[in-house]
């Protein structure tokens, strides 16, 4: 996913497009650039291979960047080496209108021939660089931006999120959406595009989400949406209700570790008024209107990418064991191509903390042309999966802008826990039984802080695992899925392979790789299968393995078979996940920092993948 900016106003655009592709840098950043439209009514472009930094500081300063109309991108390279001739923004051959985009032209091979055929000259690998052309060729016949950028976007197949810029009208900001996110923010005389909220809360908090197959023409102090149909559209201006700080690191050097320290915060906010003392119960928010379906449902499918699809799993475990309904989990890239049995009883869950993942938004609306109920756990407020789903609860985390998900993964656990819990008590869960779960989920903020509170022991074990080339972690039930979390995490940010397993299964086959060199993580919390993962950590030990151990102080039983035990408090099992991926996440940090890695900006790694 690329990270998209525009501005149009009074103040100077070039400080205001940079500094917003800045704060989108998490989600793209091999190759980035502007392009502004100075007060010659010239249009200038800027571009660069590597690090926003380097474009700024390559950018002259002289009166050429002085411009009140500006665009910028930051990119994921999805077609074209991440090279300065393949960054955006990307120009027609006259060099008069310049484009930067988020998403997949399916269909560019076909429209670059047939542009080529009239004498188009390509510069670039790209399939952006197309609808500079396009936007070329209807320009010469309508000679109006917005109307020559919808007859261009109605030929394209695939997503996008663009912004076009033109010196023949400099007056003016097109930007449109289908399937990539953007957002227009509306200010006092000036007016902004971002293809997220935070390159634009710090100027304004009113916002416009721009729907599929939408445009917008925006002037300092007016905007028109339309339709690619020509049909003007009137759009409620929403307000952002969070503040700039939350997308700082303040006193953090990462913002990985900022949210890995929210998480006390962000789980409390997750349950904030949501939990029913007097009924023992909990109350989801958008839920009302299918609760009577919901008392029939006899199936779930919880579906999603990464991260989120390992909180799917937790959540299989939750909804059997507190509502006893059957669930499958499933990738949502598998999900689409799989022909999965949906009946009208069949609940279909969707958890995207980005809520622009292309692979999950691809599975919704497979499930939602099959006739099930969909229902969305996602983070971001208005994203596409938030709108397309019939009803959802969002995670409340505030925004994650470390590329590697960490609070967001708590929060995605503690709504299915209270979702678990209010179909249990739409069914057979005791009023007691749900007092319990409630109890137990108020603690665990605190119980969270408490493992916060040891993140110095941790970095030591880090200290002596940052050179390790592989990494086994095992879990059984409830923490298998923190199992496949936590190995998630090393690789994604220290680049050392690490595979997730459930315990049992190491004697089948992974049992071959344990010697000396290969470290161990156990999560071991004291359960219902504790003395099945005591022999397995025997099984490894007895074969020079290094265990490390997440662990519950217990008799002394595990202290004499680990090299290293992270204690974390006692809960019930169906919320040791929370408490267990803690040190995980501290670990895998330690092990980036220390091994020089750049942990928010992993290599090859976006913030959220909305192509296929
Ligand atoms: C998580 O650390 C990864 N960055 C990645 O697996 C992520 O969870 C996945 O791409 C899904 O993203 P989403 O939750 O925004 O849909």
């Amino acid at each position: 996913m690329c990270g998209i900016v525009g501005y149009i106003g009074k103040k100077q655009a070039l400080p205001i497009i940079i500094e917003g592709i800045k704060r989108l840098e998490y989600r793209g950043y091999d190759s980035s650039g502007i392009a502004v439209i100075n007060n010659d009514t010239e249009l200038i472009i800027h571009k660069r291979e590597g690090k926003i930094i380097d474009l700024e500081r390559s950018i002259p300063n002289d009166k050429n960047f002085i411009s009140h109309l500006g665009i910028a991108h930051t990119r994921w390279a999805t077609h074209g080496q991440p090279t300065t001739t393949n960054a955006h923004p990307h120009t027609d051959c006259s060099g008069s209108i310049a484009v930067v985009h988020n998403g997949i032209i399916e269909n560019y091979q076909v429209l670059r021939k047939s542009l080529e055929k009239r004498n188009h000259s390509f510069k670039s690998d790209t399939d952006t660089e197309v609808l500079a052309h396009l936007i070329e060729h209807f320009y010469q016949k309508t000679k109006n931006l917005h109307t020559s950028v919808r007859y261009s976007l109605r030929m394209v197949k695939g997503t996008f999120g663009i912004t076009v810029i033109s010196k023949d009208e400099p007056d003016k900001l097109i930007a449109a959406r289908r399937g990539s996110p953007l957002i227009v923010g509306i200010g006092e005389g000036e007016n902004f595009v971002a293809s997220d909220a935070t390159a634009l809360v710090v100027h304004t908090k009113n916002v416009i989400y721009l729907q599929d197959n939408e445009t917008v023409e925006l002037t300092p102090n007016d905007f028109t949406i339309k339709t690619l149909a020509d049909n003007e559209v009137e759009r409620e201006i929403s307000e952002i209700d969070w503040d700039i700080s939350m997308v700082d690191k303040g006193e953090f050097d990462y913002f990985m570790l900022k949210e890995i320290f929210e998480q006390p915060t962000s789980i409390a906010n997750a349950f904030r008024g949501r939990i029913m003392e007097q009924f023992n119960t909990s109350r989801l928010g958008g839920i009302n209107p299918y609760i009577d379906k919901l008392k029939d449902i006899k199936q779930i499918y919880i579906i999603a990418c990464g991260t989120s699809w390992h909180a799917a799993l937790v959540g299989e475990y939750l909804l059997e064991d507190i509502a006893k309904i059957p669930v499958e989990v499933e990738y949502a890239s598998e999900f689409r191509y799989r022909n999965p049995i949906i009946n009208p009883d069949t609940l279909v869950i969707v958890i995207s903390q980005s809520g622009e993942t292309a692979d999950t938004l691809a599975a919704l609306r497979e499930a939602k042309v099959r006739g099930a109920i969909v229902m969305g756990i996602t983070n971001v407020i208005g994203s596409t999966i938030a709108r397309e789903t019939d009803f959802g609860s969002y995670i409340h985390a505030g925004a994650e802008i470390g590329v590697a998900s960490t609070k967001a993964f708590t929060s995605q656990i503690t709504v299915l826990f209270l979702f678990a819990l209010l179909l249990g008590r739409m069914r057979n869960l005791s009023p007691s039984d749900g007092a319990k779960y409630i109890h137990e989920l108020k603690t665990i903020p605190e119980k969270v802080q408490q493992i916060l509170d040891c993140n110095e022991e941790i970095k030591r074990i880090a200290e002596q695992y940052k050179d390790v080339r592989n990494a086994l972690y095992l879990g059984r039930g409830y923490n298998f899925p923190v199992a496949l979390e936590g190995a998630l995490k090393l690789k994604e940010i220290s680049y050392i392979h690490a595979e997730g397993y459930p315990a049992a299964e190491m004697k089948h086959g992974p049992i071959a790789l344990i010697d000396e060199d290969m470290p161990v993580l156990f999560i071991a919390p004291e359960d219902f299968v504790y003395d099945k993962i005591l022999s397995n950590i025997e099984e490894v030990k007895a074969r020079k393995g290094k265990i490390i151990a997440i662990a519950n102080r217990d008799s002394g039983r595990i202290e004499k078979l680990v090299d290293h035990i992270i204690y974390i408090p006692r809960t019930i099992p169906s919320l040791t996940p929370i408490l267990t991926v803690i040190p995980l996440q501290l670990l895998a940090y330690h092990v980036a920092v220390l091994r020089g890695c750049n942990v928010d900006q992993p290599r090859n790694l976006a913030k959220s993948v909305t192509v296929e």
